[in-house]
């Protein structure tokens, strides 16, 4: 795509991001389309995979809350990220790209942002809505958030609580779901937090609205979830300190820094790079390489319980790019063999469960993953739609209340058309399923993938797939 310099971000998107909330979902359903993957042909070649999802949302807010021109490379172009875009430019920020294709954010400051005229839409996204909520907390405005169906049943209580507690009020839906509206406090008070769960998207709430809050507010984590705010706060200069505490970790914030602007690299998705690390271990004589995936230790423990499975993965030109470890990844076809999955290991691989349960189906053995109760509480319910999905195309698989076990198997006949329920990461694992089954594998929605990895189906084609649009006719 060529693009003109200094082109402002809208125009370079889609009609549909310019048209209400309701013509949006009404183009969403019209144009769900079906996909189909068929048996693929050993992958082969070196690729590029989009930019990591959650340090995007991250560098676009912190290049909002600084003074002068950020520039943004290998920003993650999907519609989460495009969206947390669209809700920092009607709090004021100036988001454009230049002809290079890097981003570039006028900063307003902390405290410099402004009252939307409209509902933020967040889309399907989990981490733009908490992330924004936290943001918008300690900021004296009212501010709607507004969602996809599967965004508006996530529960949000578990950031409105300790946001309540800096003095900001929500008004949401049953449960505390979107619809919901931020009262945002104009005298903060700073507080201590420990959060009680596992979650990267709580944590960076508190932080984020520490940031325009006097004094130090300190987050307790008892188990650590990926640092990725953490990280970008430093590379900002904004004074953090990280300190165990018992069995525990405090992360203090000591808020109302000035911040001036900063260029930012962002690292491919190592949670995106599991779809095509999966199809080549399970598709016989694949070889490819995967340049620049992210390495941060608090996202690969998919690669290392891979590796635990007998996976050929090795990591190449190992290397720092602002604050992010960075790698190329070389994946061969391997047999693997089922294990327990440690369930400490669960927040470093959190989202990558459903690609994991692929890779388990054609492993010898059992797979055996639990303590994950959290994964019914992303885009979908994780463990009852893989479950489901798994069972229809002939995977031996056991649902457990926090998990699941998956039998492996030569056999797994594929043969059916999956329900994604809006959640891309179930859309891309079946469709890496249907790469090595002998009967084609159909997922009902394939627009689902564009909110995390734009390009997947011509990418995974690109390698050797062989994934195409699905004529359902009566079926539609
Ligand atoms: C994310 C944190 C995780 C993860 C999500 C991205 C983030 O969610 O599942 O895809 O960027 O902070 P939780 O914080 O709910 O575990």
């Amino acid at each position: 795509m060529e693009l003109n310099p200094h082109i402002h971000w809208w125009q370079t998107q889609k009609p549909c991001y310019l048209k209400s909330y309701s013509t949006i979902i009404n183009l969403k359903i019209l144009s769900m389309s079906h996909l189909v993957s068929n048996k693929a042909t050993p992958l082969k070649g070196p690729i590029k995979v989009p930019g990591d999802k959650s340090i995007s949302h991250r560098a676009l807010i912190m290049g909002t809350l600084a003074i002068g021109q950020s520039r943004i490379s290998g920003l993650l172009e999907g519609e989460d990220v495009l969206n947390t875009a669209k809700a920092m430019t009607a709090m004021g920020a100036d988001i454009s790209q230049d002809e290079n294709g890097d981003w570039l954010v006028h900063g307003v400051g902390i405290g410099g942002l402004c009252p939307p005229d409209e509902p933020l839409d967040m889309g399907n996204s989990g981490t733009g809505a908490r992330l924004i909520m936290g943001l918008v907390a300690t900021t004296p405005h009212e501010t709607k958030f507004i969602g996809d169906a599967s965004l508006s049943s996530r529960p949000m209580k578990r950031v409105t609580d300790p946001l309540e507690k800096f003095g900001a009020e929500f008004h949401g839906s049953e449960g505390m779901t979107l619809p919901l509206t931020v009262t945002g406090i104009s005298d903060p008070l700073p507080i201590e937090y420990a959060v009680p769960v596992a979650s990267a998207q709580v944590k960076s709430a508190v932080l984020l609205a520490a940031l325009n809050t006097p004094g130090k507010t300190t987050v307790i984590e008892a188990t650590p979830t990926r640092d990725h705010t953490e990280r970008m706060f430093e590379h900002f200069g904004i004074e953090i300190d990280i300190t165990p505490r018992g069995a525990t970790t405090a992360i203090t914030v000591t808020g109302q820094p000035e911040l001036t602007a900063r260029d930012m690299f962002v690292p491919t998705d190592p949670s995106s790079a599991a779809f095509p690390t999966v199809a080549a271990l399970i598709t016989p004589g694949s070889d490819i390489l995967i340049e620049n995936v992210g390495m941060n230790p608090s996202r690969i423990g998919i690669y290392t319980t891979l590796q635990d499975m007998g996976a050929d993965i090795q990591f190449l030109n190992q290397r720092l790019e602002c604050g992010e470890s960075v790698a190329d990844i070389q994946v061969r076809y391997s047999q693997l063999t089922g294990i327990t999955v440690p369930k400490n290991r669960a927040p470093s691989m959190i989202d990558e469960y459903p690609v994991l349960c692929i890779a388990a189906a054609f492993a010898k053995g059992e797979t055996i993953m639990r303590g994950l109760e959290e994964l019914r509480v992303k885009e979908s319910d994780r463990i009852a739609v893989m479950v489901t999905g798994l069972q229809a195309c002939g995977v031996t698989v056991t649902e457990h209340d926090d998990g699941m076990t998956v039998t492996g198997s030569e056999a797994n006949t594929g043969g059916a058309q999956v329900k994604t329920h809006l959640d891309h990461r179930i859309a891309m694992s079946f469709l890496i399923l249907g790469m090595r089954t002998d009967s084609p594998v159909t997922v009902d929605d394939g627009t689902v993938i564009e909110t995390s990895f734009p390009g997947f189906r011509t990418l995974m084609n690109g390698l050797g797939g062989n994934i195409e649009a699905a004529n359902m006719g009566e079926q539609n």
